[in-house]
């Protein structure tokens, strides 16, 4: 089935209230391809992002459409992991709508760059895998950070060029990129505005796989299929304890990972993993 976010508007409607022609995200669940016909849905979505003809820059619509299509495949039990991409072979984002933000004020810029939207996004429990063509620049990256993995295609680029436009990265990236390449890169980067390609980017640590450009949802597709095929709950805690390494001071982030640990004990998918490992049998997973 293909499902499509609700009605968005463009960055112009967005303020005078007149419809968008199209949905500027789309979201297709199950995911189409990748998976040999025949085969038992995995339970991935695929979510794009499309506006091409801005090189699927993110203004409000598409951050409210994210957010929407997130939360409501997060609290989906069929739904077991997202792809995110951009529509097009230019780009997956090539950042917060810059003609949309121009005239903001201080006042205005949350609003008018849907900035309220990127902590539902950051909130996902679900594994979340960007597959990144083309250009991945100031939100587009951020976003990629925010989620779980990169999967680039080898005509990506990656960068922070906010500076160049006289402001700062201003959704995650002053903090995500540090954590992720280190602060001596990251204070490169983003003090220079300088863009790096999809090889530069896996050498930092910013990307999981490189891959021939024109495979890349597929890839992406196929590696959110591994993850949708093991145990829902121990996925998420995978997820949430990963994540929690980058806020946590080390003692807490071993004390929350002892517990989520620990409580999975509780499930019965442990019960049935370790009971097939000993019985040489695969596993059924029920998600509880
Ligand atoms: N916002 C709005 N529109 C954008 C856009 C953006 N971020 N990026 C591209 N577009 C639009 C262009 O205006 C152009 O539209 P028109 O045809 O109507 O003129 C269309 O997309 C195609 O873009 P170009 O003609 O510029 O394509 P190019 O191949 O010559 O250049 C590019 C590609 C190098 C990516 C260039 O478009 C560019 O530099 N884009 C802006 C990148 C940027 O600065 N991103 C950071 C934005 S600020 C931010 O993200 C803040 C934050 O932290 C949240």
């Amino acid at each position: 089935m293909t499902e499509t976010a609700p009605a968005k508007t463009t960055a112009g409607a967005a303020r005078t209230g007149a419809p968008r022609a199209r949905p500027v995200v789309r979201v297709d669940h199950p995911a189409p391809a990748a998976f040999g016909r025949g085969q038992p849905d995995p339970g991935v979505a695929l979510v794009t992002i499309d506006r091409p003809e801005a090189l699927n820059a993110l203004d409000a619509a598409v951050m409210a459409g994210l957010a929407e299509a997130f939360g409501r495949l997060d609290r989906d039990p069929s739904c077991r992991a997202i792809v995110l991409t951009g529509a097009g072979t230019r780009a997956f984002a090539a950042g917060a709508d810059i003609k949309a933000m121009a005239g903001a004020t201080p006042e205005t810029i949350g609003p008018i760059g849907g900035f309220e939207h990127w902590a539902t996004l950051a909130a996902t429990g679900l594994p979340v895998i960007t597959a990144v063509r083309g250009f991945a620049l100031g939100g587009g990256c951020e976003l990629a950070l925010l989620c779980d993995m990169v999967v680039a295609g080898d005509d990506a680029t990656f960068g922070q060029p906010e500076i160049k436009l006289g402001v700062i990265p201003g959704a995650g990236g002053t903090q995500r990129l540090t954590r992720a390449v280190g602060k001596a890169r990251a204070m490169e980067l983003i003090l220079t505005g300088r863009s790096i390609d999809a090889r530069e980017a896996e050498r930092l640590g910013l990307v999981s796989l490189v891959v021939p450009a024109e495979e890349t949802v597929d890839r992406a597709l196929e590696l959110a299929g591994r993850i949708a095929a093991l145990p829902p709950l121990a996925v998420r805690a995978a997820k949430a304890a990963v994540n929690a390494a980058q806020e946590l001071p080390l003692a807490d982030g071993l004390a929350l990972e002892r517990r989520s640990f620990f409580a999975l004990f509780a499930s019965q998918d442990q019960k049935e993993g370790m009971a097939a490992f000993a019985e040489k049998r695969p596993p059924r997973w029920t998600g509880r």
